[in-house]
């Protein structure tokens, strides 16, 4: 089984994924919206800047079209993690597998083939805690593969297609999934030999060993719609009448 004894994640030994390869559609702005400014600041360089300052990251690759590294190389001299790129591909999950690739072509800036631990985060959720991320890492370190989620507050239904309720679901075993989500290496391996999966860590799951959950914040909400910036300037900023 993929487990660790040792629950101490070490220095620089994870290589984190971020994903920033989308195009924003349900948000309808004019450009993708992990480059809309969220108090001023690019959302994507939020959760940039908190991974950057943990100990435990070697590295950044973002998977981003090529038109906007200049964002995210703007930074360079604030952060003390190597910043690498991969483009993205047409579904999320290719993206992954974009980041996913390891360096056997030196034109390509994939990940760090000694890297323990990967962690994946969509950079449309930048409010994520640090402490979150400290405590979803140690997971994935403990247990192979981690996700963060919350549980379910709203009554969850099953409708068939014309709206017609077919069941209620029982809210108690229901999570919602945010990321990051992270894999150990063995993982990634498995990963990479490309089973299609809709999410990271249920190449775990096809391999019957289970996916922790662990139970993070619900601030770390996704920016989708403009509903959702409202609300993350509210976040950030409680006491703004804007
Ligand atoms: N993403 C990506 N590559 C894709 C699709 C999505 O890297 N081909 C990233 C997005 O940039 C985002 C995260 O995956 O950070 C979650 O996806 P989602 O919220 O669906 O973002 P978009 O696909 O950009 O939005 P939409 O579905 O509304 O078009
Ligand atoms: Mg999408």
């Amino acid at each position: 089984p993929i487990t660790q004894k040792n629950a101490i994640v070490k220095e620089r030994s994870v290589s984190v994924i971020l994903l920033a390869g989308g195009k924003g559609k349900r948000m309808g702005a004019d450009m993708p919206k992990q480059y809309l400014p969220l108090l001023g600041q690019p959302i994507a360089l939020y959760s940039l800047y908190t991974f950057s300052q943990m100990v435990e990251v070697k590295e950044i690759v973002v998977v981003c079209d090529p038109s906007y590294k200049d964002i995210f190389e703007d930074t360079k001299d604030k952060i003390h993690v190597d910043l690498r790129f991969t483009e993205p591909g047409k579904e999320r999950q290719d993206s992954v597998y974009s980041g996913l690739q390891t360096n056997t072509n030196p034109s390509v800036q994939a990940i760090d083939s000694d890297a323990e631990l990967v962690c994946i985060h969509d950079s449309a959720r930048p409010l994520v805690y640090s402490q979150d991320v400290e405590k979803v890492l140690k997971d994935g370190w403990l247990h192979g593969a981690a996700v963060l989620g919350v549980p379910v507050k709203a009554t969850i239904k099953e409708a068939s297609n014309k709206s017609f309720v077919v069941k209620t679901l029982d809210r108690k075993t229901l999570w919602e999934m945010q990321t990051p989500q992270n894999l150990i290496k063995a993982g990634v391996t498995l990963f990479r030999k490309g089973l299609e999966v809709t999410d990271d860590v249920s190449i775990v799951e096809h391999l019957g060993h289970p996916v922790f959950i662990t139970e993070g914040s619900y601030t770390n909400i996704k920016i989708t719609t403009p509903d959702d910036l409202l609300l993350a300037e509210r976040i950030l900023n409680p006491r703004s009448s804007s």
